[in-house]
């Protein structure tokens, strides 16, 4: 079978082209390299590519026969969505259409979307249900709930299926510390906080201590890359199979507050760091913690990585990358 990965020279997506191709699938990555990286493309065929370019998609699906597609291209910076909502809505949305066009015209109508624990925005009950109110609250979100139900109606309009995944906080690395998390500019908490145990960074700055948590930070449901990865797969194989369009949560279930996080990474690298108090990041929920039981049920997806394992990768990973130049 082959899986056109769209955005597969990113994070999530090079973690989740690794292990199709281990598990016996043919890979295309298809990617833009405006954030993603070459080097990342290293299982399967690449095509360098705008998932807007239609006549580029459409010679990639005339090239090759394509089973599944999924879809990781997206812009994810909820601080610039909101700034630039255009680029959001152009990229995420727009560009999913051409995508989603392309996909049509050729025959191929099994789809695997990266969708966001966002679209939840502010949730009024933990942990959170796929069936949970969803009212996001920056266009980031918007766009990605925006595709999500376009899908819905492709669905009922369309000989189409697809799932839409809604990742929790996405973390950690390869465990052969081949690719990781490299964002320009990282805005995510675990590689601020190793970046500063490496003295790459002078401090980590925890944004609020005043919430209504147990220590008074943000509780997160952090869920490695490769128990992300683990569920695309399923999800390939559900689409295969015969399943219904549908749609997943998946987190671990674990709440951890920005100091436990601290902690934590103070434990597993043994180093110390400066931290800095500031004032609440402005469109941060107290909380975000998953319910994964649908997945756990229907695609029988289990998280296999402790937060230590998270912590452990994503330590030997950010070491590798002080010592080189992505390309
Ligand atoms: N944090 C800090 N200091 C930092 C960076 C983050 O204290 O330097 C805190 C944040 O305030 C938050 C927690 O660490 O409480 C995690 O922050 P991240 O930026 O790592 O992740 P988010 O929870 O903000 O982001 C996740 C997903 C996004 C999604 C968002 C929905 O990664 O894709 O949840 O709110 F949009």
């Amino acid at each position: 079978m082959a899986i056109l990965v769209a955005g597969g020279a990113g994070y999530i997506g090079s973690h989740v082209c690794k292990l199709l191709h281990k598990r016996g699938f043919s890979v295309v990555v298809y990617d833009s390299l405006i954030h993603g990286y070459r080097s990342f493309a290293k299982w399967g065929e690449f095509v360098q590519g705008d998932i807007g370019d239609a006549e580029c998609l459409s010679l990639v699906f005339t090239r090759f026969k394509i089973d599944v597609v999924m879809h990781f291209c997206a812009f994810i910076e909820v601080g610039e969505s909101v700034a630039e909502p255009e680029k959001y809505y152009k990229n995420n949305v727009q560009n999913t259409i051409t995508l989603l066009e392309q996909m049509r015209k050729h025959g191929v109508n099994k789809f695997i979307f990266s969708s966001t624990a966002a679209v939840y925005g502010m949730p009024e009950r933990m942990p959170i249900a796929e069936e949970d109110r969803k009212a996001p609250i920056n266009p980031y979100g918007k766009s990605k709930l925006m595709v999500e139900q376009i899908l819905e109606d492709y669905a009922q309009a369309y000989d189409f299926r697809s799932i839409r995944f809604r990742y929790f906080n996405a973390a950690g690395a390869d465990p052969d510390a081949e690719i990781g998390e490299a964002h320009v500019p990282e805005t995510h908490l675990i590689p601020l906080i190793l970046d500063a145990a490496l003295g790459r960074r002078e401090s980590i700055k925890v944004f609020g201590t005043d919430y209504d948590t147990k220590d008074g930070t943000c509780v997160r449901d952090y869920i490695h890359v490769n128990d992300l990865a683990d569920a695309h797969i399923r999800g390939a194989e559900y689409l295969l199979d015969g399943g219904q369009t549908s749609y997943f949560n998946l987190g671990s279930g674990s709440d951890f507050t920005v100091r436990e996080m601290l902690e934590t990474v103070r434990r597993v690298t043994g180093r110390d760091f400066k931290v800095v108090e500031i004032e609440r990041r402005p469109g941060d929920p107290p909380y975000l913690i998953a319910s994964s039981d649908k997945a756990q049920k229907i695609l029988d997806w289990k998280p296999g990585f402790s937060l230590e394992d998270i912590v452990r990768t994503a330590w030997v990973w950010q070491k590798c990358l002080a010592d080189k130049t992505l390309t």
